[in-house]
C-alpha cells in the first residue's frame, strides 16, 4: 500500500503545490476462471492489496504534466481538443488512453498535475495496467464530474486497453474488478451479461497466497491474440456445423461439443474443452465457498491449472513446478496459474496457520530448481477503486 501521507508529499516536491485529490485501484489475482472472460463465460478474481495510486491538482490552463514515481521521468501535453496517440508506447499512453475515451464521450478533461505511483508488479500477471486504468479512469470521473458508475468506468478503461494508445484486445475481467471489488469477496463475473455478484471469502478458513515466478511474461500479447483467435475459429465451425449461432463458447452445449469435437482442429479442440471446463469449475468453486469448502474448492484450482496447462497450453515450466511444490505442502487446499500465463504469478490457498510455512518451503525448492528466489505476497480480498477529495480546489 502506498500511504496517502506518502503521494501527498512526493506531490508537493514534483510540483510544488498540494494535491487536490488522490485516487487509487487495486491490482486483482483470479481465483479460478482463465481465458473465459473473452468467450462469455465466468469468472471469479479478488483485488489485491496492492494498487495504482495517483494525486492530481488542477492548472488552470490547457497542459497535462504526468510524473511517474517508478519511472522518475516527467511527461508534458497539451490537452487539446483531440488527444494523440505520441510516437512511441509508454507509461504515459495508459493515462492519454483513458483520457482518449473521456474526450469521446464529450466529457472534459482539464489541464492537471498528476503524479503517478503504485506497488503492483510490473509484468506480472496481476493487472497493473488495469489497474493504472481504473485509477485514471476513477480520477478524472471525479474530476470531470461525469458521474460514471464503476461499471462504466471499467468498460472506459477496457477500451482505453483496446485503443490505440495501448492496443491490446483484453476482457473485461481485470478493469471490472480493480473498479468494483469489495473487502473480503471475490466477485462471480458473467462475462456475457456483465452480471457480478460478490461472493463471500473466509479469510479465517484461507489465506490468498501469490507466488510470483520472477519469470517475465514473453510472448504474451501474441500467444494471447493467438489464443483468442482459435476460440474464435472453434465457435466459427460449431455454429456452422450445428446450424446454430451460438453468441458465444460458454453457449455451446456439452453434447454440441462432443458431436462435433473430433472433426476440429487438434489445437481449437483443446482450447474449446478449456473453455467448456473450466466454466463449470467456476460454478462448482462458487458453491463451495459458499459452504466453506476450500478442500473442493482446491481440486477445482489444480484441475484448472491442468487444464491450462494440457488444453490451453499457457503454462510453463515455472508455474508447473510452483503448483507441484505448492501440492506437497502442508496446508495447501489447492493451487494453480493465474492471469495470462507464461510465466507471472501462481495463486494458492493456504490455511492461515501454515502460510510461514508454506512460504519457506516455496521459496527453498523452487529456488533450488531455477537459480531465483519467488516473491509472496499474501493478501486478503481487496477493495476497489476510489477517490479522496483532499482540499476545495
Ligand atoms: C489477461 C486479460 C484478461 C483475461 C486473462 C486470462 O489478464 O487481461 O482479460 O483474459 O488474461 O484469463
Amino acid at each position: 500500500m502506498i500511504s496517502n501521507e506518502h503521494i501527498s508529499d512526493v506531490f508537493v516536491s514534483i510540483f510544488q503545490t498540494d494535491a487536490e485529490w488522490i485516487s487509487s485501484a487495486p491490482g486483482r489475482v483470479n481465483i479460478i476462471g482463465e481465458h473465459t472472460d473473452y468467450n462469455g463465460g465466468y469468472v471469479l478474481p479478488a483485488a489485491i492489496n496492492r494498487e495504482v495510486k495517483m494525486a492530481a491538482s488542477l492548472r488552470g490552463d490547457n497542459r497535462l504534466f504526468l510524473y511517474s514515481e517508478y519511472h522518475r521521468e516527467m511527461y508534458e501535453t497539451l490537452i487539446s481538443t483531440k488527444i494523440a496517440p505520441p510516437p512511441q508506447k509508454s507509461w504515459h499512453n495508459y493515462f492519454l488512453g483513458v483520457a482518449e475515451q473521456f474526450q469521446k464521450k464529450h466529457l472534459p478533461v482539464p489541464g492537471m498535475n498528476v503524479l503517478i505511483s503504485g506497488d503492483v508488479p510490473l509484468g506480472a500477471g496481476l493487472s497493473s495496467s488495469a489497474a493504472y486504468e481504473v485509477c485514471a479512469a476513477t480520477l478524472l470521473n471525479t474530476i470531470s464530474e461525469a458521474n460514471l458508475a464503476p461499471r462504466e468506468i471499467a468498460l472506459l478503461a477496457q477500451a482505453a486497453e483496446h485503443g490505440d494508445f495501448v492496443g491490446v484486445k483484453c476482457g473485461i475481467m481485470d478493469q471490472y474488478i480493480s473498479a468494483m471489488a469489495l473487502p473480503d469477496h471475490a466477485l462471480l463475473i458473467d462475462c456475457h451479461t456483465l452480471d457480478a455478484t460478490p461472493v463471500p471469502f473466509n479469510s479465517r478458513k484461507a489465506s490468498i497466497a501469490i507466488i510470483n515466478s520472477m519469470k517475465h511474461r514473453k510472448l504474451v500479447g501474441s500467444e494471447y491474440n493467438r489464443r483468442r483467435a482459435e476460440c474464435e475459429e472453434g465457435l466459427r465451425l460449431i455454429s456452422e456445423w450445428s446450424k446454430k449461432s451460438f453468441s458465444s463458447l460458454r453457449h455451446i452445449p456439452s453434447e454440441v461439443f462432443d458431436r462435433f469435437k473430433e472433426q476440429l482442429p487438434l489445437d481449437v479442440r483443446k482450447r474449446l474443452r478449456h473453455n467448456l471446463t473450466e466454466n463449470d469449475r467456476v460454478r462448482a468453486c462458487v458453491q463451495f465457498f459458499a459452504c466453506d469448502n476450500f478442500k473442493e474448492v482446491g481440486h477445482m484450482l489444480y484441475a484448472s491449472h491442468a487444464s491450462l496447462r494440457d488444453d490451453f497450453e499457457v503454462s510453463c515450466a515455472e508455474l508447473d513446478a510452483i503448483v507441484d511444490i505448492a501440492s506437497r505442502c502442508e496446508g495447501v487446499y489447492g493451487c494453480r496459474m493465474t492471469g495470462a500465463g507464461f510465466g507471472g504469478c501462481a495463486l494458492a490457498l493456504v490455511a492461515p496457520e501454515k502460510v510461514e510455512s508454506f512460504k519457506s518451503r516455496m521459496i527453498e525448492e523452487y529456488n533450488r530448481m531455477f537459480s531465483k528466489t519467488p516473491e509472496i505476497y499474501i493478501t486478503p480480498p481487496s477493495a476497489g477503486a476510489n477517490v479522496l477529495r483532499k482540499k476545495n480546489g
